[in-house]
């Protein structure tokens, strides 16, 4: 026979755990990347430092990937966005692609797989590498395309443009790492080689095993 305390103490226990759930999440530390698909130190930084160590972080930070670096942007006479890339346009179509990509908010985990397979690829802004790395990890290329040949590529390059336009201070060197939306440069250079540890610096205790380690 089910009690009526029973039930009682069901609810009590549906009601904390989903308190716990808001608070775990309200905890994370943000941890933007701001990089560009040709860039070898955002490369190096993506596939040797955020992809290695991510499983091991993951439920402590919430990445905000920012595809676009030292780019420019301007509007022509006819309103269409212009875009420059530090390594010219073929890293400007990997931005666009990975920005098309990144907006189907399949979760942060695809996103940093996706991310990490593109830029641990031969070429990061060949469409093949990057429709494999869509495809295998579930995102919908059709979808991609389409955003990419469109307008919807350019406004999203535009938007990433613009949040990196107005970092303060600029930024100068991509990939550039910040936490919590405040730039320091002790963790900027930590945050190259030395992820974790920076990484670790900014979360509040219980510390995940890993950063035991470091
Ligand atoms: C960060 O690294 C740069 C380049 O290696 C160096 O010039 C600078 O002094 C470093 N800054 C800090 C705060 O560690």
């Amino acid at each position: 026979m089910f009690h009526p305390s029973a039930l009682f103490l069901l609810v009590i226990c549906s009601f904390l755990v989903s308190v716990t759930s808001v608070e775990r999440a309200a905890s994370l530390t943000k941890v933007s990347i701001y990089y560009e698909s040709l860039c070898p130190d955002s490369i190096d930084f993506i596939r040797d430092e955020l992809f290695p160590n991510y499983e091991a972080l993951k439920d402590r930070i919430f990445i905000d990937f920012v595809p676009y670096g030292k780019a420019s942007q301007s509007k022509s006479s006819n309103g269409e966005w212009l875009f420059r890339c530090q390594h010219g346009s073929p890293e400007c179509r990997g931005n666009k692609y990975q920005a098309c990509a990144l907006a189907q908010k399949k979760g942060q985990d695809a996103n940093v797989n996706f991310v990490s397979c593109v830029m641990s690829s031969a070429d990061p802004s060949d469409s093949e590498e990057i429709r494999n790395c869509a495809v295998s990890n579930g995102f919908d290329w059709q979808v991609i395309s389409l955003c990419y040949q469109g307008d919807r590529g350019n406004e999203l390059l535009a938007q990433y443009g613009t949040r990196t336009h107005s970092l303060n201070p600029k930024l100068r060197f991509v990939p550039t790492i910040i936490y919590d939306d405040v730039f320091d440069q002790t963790l900027q250079n930590e945050s190259l080689y030395y992820f974790v540890k920076a990484v670790c610096s900014k979360l509040s205790q219980p510390l995940p095993n890993i950063c035991r380690k470091n």
